[in-house]
C-alpha cells in the first residue's frame, strides 16, 4: 500500500481566526465531507475578539468534526491522518484547534500533521473541488495574491513547501482597510461586501485618493495612508450626516485607488517571476468584482491563467488544510508533528522545504526545525 493511501483519508481543523471549520479528503483530493461554522458574535463587537473566537472552537469543534464524519459516512476509526492549522493566526484558537486534532490522532493511534494556515490558502487553487470543470490545476511555479482581513501578500509558489514571498503590506491588510474604511462610512462589519456594494452607486472618479507605493519597486503595499486620506474627506460632515451619494462616491474612489494599487503590484509581481504561467487569488477580498475584473485582464495581458477559488474555498476553510496535507503527503513527507506547538507568526518562508531524514531515531518532519515552546 503507497503511502498516501495509507495515510487517507485526512481529517483536517481550520480555527486560525473566527471560522471554525472540518472536513474530510480522499487520496484524490476529492471532499467526502466538509463544515464550516462563521462565528457571528463578532460583528456587534466590530471586529474579532480572540478569547470568545477560541472558547467558540472549543464549543464547536466536537459537534463539527461529528457532523462532517457523518456528511461523509465515516467513522474515527476510518481517518488515517489527522491536520490541523497550527499558525500563524490568533493563538488561543490555534491551540484549540490542534490540540483537538491532536488529540483525536493520539485517541486514534493516528499521526498528525500541522500545516501553515498561508500555505492553505495558496495551494487551494490546486484542489479539485476549487476547479471549475474548464479549468485545470495551476502547475508550479504560479504567482499568488492572498488577500484576506489578516493578509495581504505576493507570493511566488515554486513547489510544494516552496514559497517565495516577493512582497506583503506594510501595515494593514486589504481586508482591514476596506473593514476601516466601511466603518467610517457607517457600515457594518465585516464592512467589504457592503463598501462593494454601496459602490455601485457612485462614481470611483469623485474624489483623487492616494495611491500608496504605487510606481515604487517591488510588491509591498500600504494601506494607511489611503484610508486617512478617506477619513479627511468624511471630516467636513461628520459621520452620521454623511450624505449617501459621498458615502458612495467615497467607496467607489477608494475602490478604485486599492485595485489600482494591486494592479501596480502584481505588475512588478509578474516581472519579479516572468516564468509564472498562472496568476491564482485566495483569501476574502477576492470576494470584491472590480478587484477580482482587473487582476484577470491583467492575467489574460500576460497571456497567463487566472484562477480564484470559489468563494468558500477563498475564504476560511478546512479543505485547503487537508489539501496542503495531501500535497505534502505526495512529496514524501511522514507526518509526525504530534509535538509542533501552533505559531500566532509563522511566516512561510521560515519553513524547511521537507527533507527526509535517514535516521530512526528521529521519524521525518518537515517541521523538526520549527519546533519551539508554545508562543
Ligand atoms: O478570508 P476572510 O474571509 O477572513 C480572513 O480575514 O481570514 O476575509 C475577510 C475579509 C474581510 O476584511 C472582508 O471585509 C473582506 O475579506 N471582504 C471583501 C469583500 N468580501 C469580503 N473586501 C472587499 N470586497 C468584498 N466584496
Ligand atoms: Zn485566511
Amino acid at each position: 500500500m503507497s503511502d498516501i493511501a495509507r495515510l487517507t483519508p485526512i481529517l483536517a481543523i481550520e480555527t486560525s481566526c473566527d471560522d471554525t471549520a472540518c472536513a474530510i479528503l480522499d487520496a484524490h483530493g476529492a471532499l467526502l465531507g466538509e463544515s464550516v461554522l462563521s462565528q457571528e458574535d463578532h460583528a456587534a463587537l466590530g471586529g474579532v475578539v480572540p478569547e470568545l473566537a477560541a472558547r467558540a472552537h472549543l464549543k464547536a469543534l466536537p459537534e463539527l468534526v461529528e457532523l462532517t464524519l457523518q456528511r461523509a459516512g465515516l467513522e474515527l476509526k476510518d481517518i488515517a491522518l489527522f491536520a490541523a492549522t497550527t499558525g500563524p493566526g490568533l493563538i488561543g484558537g490555534l491551540i484549540v484547534g490542534s490540540s483537538y486534532a491532536k488529540g483525536l490522532a493520539m485517541a486514534c493511534g493516528k499521526p498528525f500533521m500541522g500545516i501553515n494556515h498561508i500555505e492553505g490558502h495558496i495551494l487551494t487553487p490546486r484542489l479539485p473541488a476549487a476547479l471549475r470543470p474548464d479549468e485545470t490545476a495551476p502547475s508550479f511555479p504560479y504567482l499568488a495574491l492572498l488577500v484576506s482581513g489578516g493578509h495581504c501578500q505576493c507570493i511566488a509558489v515554486e513547489d510544494t513547501g516552496q514559497y517565495r514571498r516577493l512582497g506583503g503590506t506594510i501595515d494593514d491588510s486589504a481586508g482591514e482597510a476596506f473593514d476601516k474604511v466601511a466603518k467610517m462610512l457607517g457600515l457594518g462589519w465585516p464592512g467589504g461586501p457592503a463598501l462593494e456594494k454601496l459602490a455601485q452607486e457612485g462614481n470611483p472618479q469623485a474624489y483623487s485618493l492616494p495611491r500608496p507605493l504605487k510606481g515604487r519597486p517591488g510588491c509591498d503595499f500600504s494601506f494607511s495612508g489611503l484610508k486617512t486620506a478617506v477619513s479627511r474627506h468624511i471630516e467636513p460632515y461628520g459621520r452620521d450626516a454623511l450624505p449617501r451619494q459621498v458615502a458612495a462616491d467615497l467607496a467607489a474612489s477608494f475602490q478604485q485607488a486599492v485595485t489600482d494599487v494591486m494592479a501596480d503590484r502584481i505588475l512588478n509581481a509578474l516581472a519579479m517571476v516572468p516564468q509564472v504561467t498562472s496568476l491564482v487569488v485566495a483569501g476574502g477580498v477576492a470576494a470584491n468584482t472590480v478587484l477580482r475584473q482587473r487582476l484577470e485582464d491583467i492575467a489574460h495581458q500576460h497571456g497567463i491563467t487566472f484562477l480564484a477559488p470559489p468563494l468558500r474555498l477563498c475564504t476560511d476553510n478546512a479543505a485547503m488544510i487537508g489539501w496542503a496535507a495531501l500535497e505534502r503527503l505526495k512529496q514524501g513527507e511522514i507526518p509526525n508533528d504530534i509535538a509542533l506547538a501552533p505559531r500566532p507568526r509563522w511566516p512561510l518562508n521560515e519553513r524547511q522545504p521537507y527533507q527526509p531524514q535517514p535516521s530512526p531515531d528521529m521519524p521525518s518532519s518537515g517541521h523538526a526545525s520549527l519546533m519551539e515552546p508554545s508562543a
